[in-house]
């Protein structure tokens, strides 16, 4: 249960039943979301979320309700109703409320919010992933709330003890259900490209910043399934994910060919029952994780610093 909920202009309990049967989110799917760490009771990248925010709802003919300014003091102002310091702010923006028909109405556009509390990854987190066909829309880009095939993989995952999906598209690694992916050979740094096929997260913006502050040399490619063989290390990297690395890639052992290529037309269920798990890739964690290991103490350096960053 979040702790603070807002609804179209005013706090409310997080009870309260406040988003009426016809609205646009709720019956379409039909609007964008941001999820913004609060560390130290600052807004991580609060600016960063605000400009991806934008561009999701113009990609979608949504007017932005806020300016940054208005969205900084919201955002501010739940935060310090929650009295939290370590949390993460979910907002929301939909279409508004209209009698259900497809086409666009002309209604002013809903807004969310909520604070709820965020325990920080342990220092020594880990996890694996599993990989799985990237059966979503192609324009993932936008940060849809339409989320039906990224929680369908993260639950396949964790039904096989994985932390998160690794999706794949046509051979290609792209990113996972709630959070990029990196690839560190020979010292230096792979992730997949900021193209319609994934969605560019900030926490990735901010590990890029990272790189270029400790001299890493990044590829903004993706790397293809035959190739993970080659890699040294793999992170993923996400708002409430940080950095995370990862110690082991599983796939479904009968279903390899699904991965390489376009999805056949058997139809299956979006949650798959993934019966022998066939580990492609896994490295003991003495066995390297030094460049992972690099960036996370860089990036926690930051976080520490919550007092000196910008606010929009
Ligand atoms: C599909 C997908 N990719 C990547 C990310 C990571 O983005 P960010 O770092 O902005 O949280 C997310 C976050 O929810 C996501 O849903």
């Amino acid at each position: 249960m979040p702790k603070i909920a807002y609804w179209n202009g005013r706090f409310v309990h997080p009870d309260d039943p406040v988003v009426p049967i016809e609205e646009r989110g709720h019956q379409f799917g039909d609007g964008v979301y941001e999820v913004v760490r609060v560390y130290h009771g600052r807004p991580f990248l609060l600016h960063r979320h605000l400009l991806r925010l934008k561009r999701s709802l113009s990609a979608i003919c949504i007017d932005n309700p806020h300016t940054d300014e208005e969205w900084a003091e919201l955002v501010e102002d739940a935060i310090g109703r929650s009295d939290e310091q370590d949390a993460m702010v979910y907002l929301q923006v939909t279409r508004g409320i209209a009698e259900r028909a497809h086409l666009f109405p002309a209604v002013q556009p809903s807004v969310c919010l909520t604070v709820r509390p965020v325990t920080a990854p342990a220092l020594d987190a880990r996890g694996s992933l599993l990989c799985l066909p990237d059966n979503r829309f192609a324009d993932v880009w936008i940060k849809s709330i339409n989320l039906l095939p990224n929680i369908a993989a993260k639950e396949t995952a964790h039904r096989v003890g994985a932390v998160e999906a690794l999706f794949v598209r046509n051979g290609v690694i792209t990113e996972g259900s709630s959070s990029n992916a990196w690839f560190v050979r020979d010292g230096e740094l792979w992730t997949a490209p900021d193209n319609r096929y994934i969605l560019a997260g900030i926490t990735r913006s901010f590990v890029l910043d990272l790189t270029e502050r400790l001299g890493l040399a990044v590829h903004m490619e993706a790397i293809a399934l035959e190739e993970l063989a080659t890699v040294d290390e793999i992170f993923m990297t996400g708002t409430t994910t940080e950095i995370l690395p990862i110690t082991a890639v599983f796939a479904d052992a009968r279903k390899m060919s699904y991965l390489k290529a376009l999805p056949d037309l058997v139809k299956e269920p979006l949650v798959a029952s993934v019966e022998s798990v066939h580990t492609l890739w896994e490295r003991p964690l003495h066995d390297g994780g030094l460049l992972t290991m690099k960036l996370q103490q860089a990036f926690r350096h930051v976080i520490a610093d919550a007092a000196s960053w910008p606010r929009v």
